[in-house]
């Protein structure tokens, strides 16, 4: 028995900020963000928005494509680092705000890779036979820990949430196998303090630097690019499968250089490749799944297909997916 993905869902906050719009903030160009991240615009969560709220969306639409209802689901996995409580869960609050009760429901702290995560440790629970009905959402709003006076992570890092909906099924289809990886002594890489609170864009408040965001850029670009590319070309070769016959690799969307040079080192031609980190930037465990639910919209992946997710963050964690679709 293994777990498919029958349907998938996102959702962002309502304010889409461009990099024209940061301009007018700090000392940057739409030319400098757009040729080193090719990121163009990115949703931006507001202080009367919750995130909770938006992963809640995006679940719904996930639920409803499957034909399923809340009450028909035996466990929530969140990929989040964004929770506004140290405890309840993330997970526990999406759980409420579905209106269900009693099924286990926690979340998974792997940074960028917590969607890559939570499809493995839900799979797993699958495979074991504990599961049939799992949810499975990546959540995250890096907007509210950056300190909006530092150009150099500010323009980055977008907000949303995507969701999948997995099932317990025999036959060839499903997640064909995951491989995760993490390495803390690369933490100082990308880390933020948990005694900042959250701070949207639009607040008067800004965060202080020593609690925003900090990160080591070019660092972790190389150290992305190689990491993300091995545990790809591994996870394939675990299931037995040729890179040439993967039909389309949904990476995470940190960045559209750290993407293609991926994709250069696996031998992968660019149409194998989603991106749509242009309109969103990096919205951490958000991405792979917000990408995931757009590929499928643009008719970028069809049944039987071989899709690989991949991911790298802050941890550093790392890991891919391969999925028979
Ligand atoms: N606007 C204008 N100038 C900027 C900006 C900005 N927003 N940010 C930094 N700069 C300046 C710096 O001050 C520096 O100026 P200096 O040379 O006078 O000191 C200069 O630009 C640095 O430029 P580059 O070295 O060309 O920058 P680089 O090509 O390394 O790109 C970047 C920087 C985009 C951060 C890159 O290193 C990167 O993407 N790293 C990975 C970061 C990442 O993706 N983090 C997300 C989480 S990890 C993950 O998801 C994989």
């Amino acid at each position: 028995m293994g777990s498919r993905i029958v349907a998938t869902g996102r959702a962002t906050p309502n304010a889409s900020v461009s990099n024209y719009d940061l301009e007018r903030r700090m000392d940057t160009s739409d030319e400098w963000v757009r040729t080193r991240t090719g990121i163009v615009r990115r949703y931006v969560i507001a202080s009367d928005e919750s995130l909770v709220d938006i992963a809640a969306d995006a679940s719904r639409i996930a639920l409803a494509r499957a034909g399923l209802k809340p009450a028909d689901l035996d466990a929530i996995v969140v990929g989040t680092v964004s929770s506004d409580f140290g405890f309840p869960s993330f997970a526990c609050q999406l759980q409420h705000q579905l209106g269900i009760d009693t099924i286990p429901a926690f979340d998974v702290a792997a940074a960028c890779s917590g969607f890559i995560y939570a499809l493995s440790v839900a799979d797993s629970s699958m495979r074991a036979g504990d599961w049939n009905r799992t949810l499975v959402v990546g959540a995250d709003a890096l907007s509210t820990m950056v300190d909006w006076n530092d150009r150099a992570t500010a323009v980055l890092f977008g907000d949303g949430a995507g969701a999948a909906v997995l099932v317990s099924e025999r036959g060839q289809r499903g997640i064909l196998g995951s491989l995760l990886r993490s390495s803390g002594a690369y933490w100082e890489l990308l880390s933020v303090r948990n005694r900042g609170v959250r701070t949207t864009m639009d607040a008067e408040a800004r965060r202080c630097a020593a609690d925003a965001i900090q990160m080591k850029g070019p660092e972790l670009f190389r150290i992305a690019v190689k990491s993300m590319a091995d545990v790809t070309a591994q996870v394939a070769d675990r299931a037995g499968v040729k890179l040439s016959d993967i039909s389309l690799i949904v990476p995470h969307q940190a960045n559209l250089r750290i993407i293609n040079a991926v994709a250069q080192r696996l031998g992968l031609p660019p149409e194998k490749v989603f991106t749509n980190v242009d309109h969103y930037g990096n919205t951490s465990a958000a991405s792979v799944p917000i990408a995931l639910d757009e590929a499928l919209e643009a008719g970028r992946i069809r049944n039987d297909d071989l899709v690989m997710l991949n991911a790298c963050g802050g941890g550093l964690t790392w890991g891919a997916n391969l999925v028979r679709w």
